[in-house]
């Protein structure tokens, strides 16, 4: 066993012991340490700290507790604080006292910090191709239903025709930020901190730009106190995961939204889909619901651990192994929700003659009819005042703008022709042919852009 209680003349209470153990949270980093003090064994040979032979043994003795772990034959005991303990003490255990030369020019502090960084690396790259599924799925929507039309929204009132297409590539451009956001934060998690020790570096002649190739980092941290007092680079992907999340949550509000009947524009399939215990006529949305709902306990991670980083002095202190389970329990959801939302999108049925219905419904051409008198003469302000009216006069009738009569049009401005008739919801989107915009020619080509990017 290892003992790191030689100071002490008694045993830890059983109630503070569990009190600031981690290991039954910090486990999930099994593989990272394991990989972490291979790694770190064979510098130490290289650097003759430890021989060749006492390397191999330990390496040996790791290598099979990984085994142990992986097969569930590996005793978690209650007694150990940490992964990082219960590996070593385990492996003084399999391979006798050269286990105990496994620590040399290492603390807990540098361990840690590699492994939380090992562990973010496959977080970042298992978020990637979350966030590409995803991206996929909304594209293939785009693509099957190309010529829906649906009102496009502001202050969710009937505003202007859109295509569904433009809307569901709005989704893809948050996702792209949402991808560079962790992109970002993967080139601050690739630094080596192990050389650092405790806090002040190590007193033996490490070589550190080994540990970095070895396990695959592009450079080694600059400063031991800073790097195992940083969790700077876990905040970064929580705060990612925040944004990404607030996306999504979006995203979940308007799927709730149009799969109401009032909307009809979407039916979930059914196994998205949730009944009601009492209702029989009710297909609840409630993948979409969780999804917003869990939001809320991603942004919490994110506070925690703001907060619990805000006052503390250089370096280590025991406060920051909170950053644990708020870290895991955001890469988990944002991974799932990822994930559901993928399928959810892929097998979602699109209305589009309730989206068109939708359209008719709000006087959306308004703004082309103001449009259209600019091109006749008309000052734009002036336009919008005239149409305001006329909208207001047809509102006053039942009527729609396309159901007045000439007659009733000149009433408005003398500018009016019987070309105004030809105003059209298909008119309206060619006419947004703007780079961004909603016109067919365009939404095509930002699909096109928007499939290199993902790598069709
Ligand atoms: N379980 C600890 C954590 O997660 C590991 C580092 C412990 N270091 C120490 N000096 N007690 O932060």
């Amino acid at each position: 066993m290892s003992n790191i209680r030689g100071r002490f003349s008694k045993p830890a209470d059983k109630l503070a012991a569990q009190y600031t153990a981690s290991l039954p949270f910090d486990r999930r980093l099994y593989r990272q340490d394991i990989v972490g003090s291979i790694a770190h064994v064979k510098m130490l040979a290289k650097q003759d700290i430890i021989t060749q032979d006492e390397a191999q043994a330990i390496i040996g003795g790791l290598e099979a507790i990984r085994g142990e772990i992986e097969k569930g034959k590996f005793k978690f005991a209650s007694e150990q604080e940490d992964i990082h303990m219960a590996i070593e003490s385990r492996l003084i255990e399999k391979v006798g006292e050269v286990g105990r030369k496994l620590h040399t020019a290492r603390s807990r502090n540098d361990q840690v910090a590699l492994d939380m960084r090992l562990f973010m690396k496959e977080a970042i790259s298992d978020t990637f191709t979350g966030i590409r599924g995803l991206q996929k799925a909304l594209l293939d929507l785009a693509e099957a239903n190309k010529g829906v039309v649906m009102p496009g929204y502001t202050h969710l009132q009937v505003a202007q025709p859109i295509l569904l297409a433009h809307h569901l590539l709005a989704y893809f451009e948050m996702l792209q930020r949402d991808y560079e956001r962790f992109s970002d934060c993967l080139k601050r998690v690739f630094v080596m901190p192990l050389g650092s020790g405790a806090l002040a570096g190590v007193a033996y002649e490490v070589d550190r730009e080994f540990l970095a190739k070895e396990l695959g980092f592009s450079r080694v941290s600059q400063n031991s106190l800073d790097v195992v007092a940083d969790r700077d680079f876990i905040l970064e992907y929580e705060a990612a995961a925040s944004i990404c999340m607030m996306h999504l949550s979006r995203l979940a509000e308007e799927i709730v939204l149009w799969s109401s009947a009032e909307f009809g524009f979407i039916e979930l399939d059914d196994a998205y889909a949730t009944g009601s215990s009492i209702m029989p006529q009710k297909k609840n949305p409630d993948v979409a619901e969780l999804a917003r709902g869990k939001t809320g306990r991603v942004y919490g991670n994110l506070m925690a651990l703001l907060t619990t980083m805000k006052g503390l002095p250089l370096a280590y202190n025991r406060d920051m192994q909170e950053d644990k389970e708020g870290l895991f329990d955001t890469v988990d959801t944002l991974e799932s929700t990822l994930a559901v939302f993928a399928g959810m999108i892929k097998t979602v049925k699109v209305n589009g003659d309730n989206a068109r219905i939708a359209l008719e419904r709000g006087y959306v051409l308004a703004t082309d009819v103001a449009d259209y008198l600019v091109k006749k003469g008309a000052a734009f302000r002036t336009a919008h005042e005239i149409v305001g009216k006329l909208v207001n006069y047809a509102a006053g009738k039942g009527k729609t703008l396309a159901g007045l009569d000439m007659k009733e049009y000149k009433k408005f401005s003398t500018l009016f022709g019987a070309d105004v008739r030809s105003i059209t919801i298909e008119t309206s989107l060619a006419a947004r042919d703007v780079v961004g915009g909603t016109a067919p020619r365009q939404v095509k080509k930002a699909l096109a852009v928007a499939w290199r990017i993902i790598g069709k």
